[in-house]
């Protein structure tokens, strides 16, 4: 544990995947909700949020999602600009054929980059997965950040991990795979360590399911001898997805 003058530093955290935009998916409910989220994350230490409500092509087209995503985010901006928590705008993009009705991706990136949080079928990952994946990487010129791989079997599989790298993939975890029992906890520090966890985030939707816990677990990763490689993940996150 990290201690100041008796007082628990807090560990470096952006977050990188949330659902606080109100009233968009099955995240916050309504902006009341949204600002509790935001609160709950600056006791956690986080300054600097990603916006990522999901996206699915099968629903809607991308400017109807656009429009919603826009009125939503007008609810809660300035909320976070007087918690001084810098916002970027982004989505998390299912992955799926639907997609590929389009030419490109570009308006769905994190901000102006060149990122993208994708989201694997909720289904064991098959060659039509991967198939998915390397059409989605051939046809558009984005990086995909995979979302939660810790819920995949690239988690455990290097091979699948390696096939993914090779596409151009980066790989994001949720920090409540440190709740998911010492199998998964070893696998994530292994990864860590390894430096194969490109980016952490929490995924958080309300307040009740999935409300954002980052300091006690990043303290447990920091135990570990992991505390330098929390910082270099944050600072390389603040760098790529433009929050300077
Ligand atoms: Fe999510």
């Amino acid at each position: 544990m990290i201690i100041n003058n008796n007082k628990i530093a807090l560990l470096p955290f952006a977050d990188i995947h949330t659902h606080v935009l109100p009233g968009i998916d099955d995240g916050a409910y309504n902006s009341e909700e949204a600002e509790h989220l935001l609160d709950l994350l600056l006791h956690e230490g986080v300054h600097q949020l990603c916006f990522t409500p999901h996206y699915y092509a099968f629903d809607e087209s991308i400017d109807q999602f656009l429009a919603r995503r826009d009125q939503s985010y007008k609810k809660i901006k300035n909320q976070a600009l007087k918690r001084q928590q810098k916002t970027i705008l982004g989505c998390e993009i299912y992955l799926c054929e639907e997609l590929f009705a389009y030419d490109d991706l570009v308006r769905l990136t994190y901000g102006d980059t060149p990122y993208v949080l994708l989201e694997f079928p909720y289904r064991p990952m098959d060659h039509s997965t991967l198939d998915l994946l390397e059409e989605f990487c051939r046809r558009y010129d984005v990086q995909p950040i995979l979302a939660h791989i810790d819920r995949f079997a690239l988690f455990f599989n290097t091979t699948l991990r390696d096939y993914c790298r090779a596409l151009g993939c980066l790989f994001q975890i949720n920090l409540d795979v440190f709740t998911a029992g010492r199998k998964a906890q070893r696998q994530a520090l292994q990864l860590i360590q390894q430096g194969e966890i490109d980016f952490l985030g929490t995924d958080c939707h309300n307040v009740t399911w999935r409300s954002p816990v980052i300091q006690e677990h990043l303290q447990d990763i920091a135990s570990t001898g992991l505390e330098f490689e929390i910082k270099k993940i944050y600072e390389r996150t603040v760098q790529l997805l433009d929050f300077l």
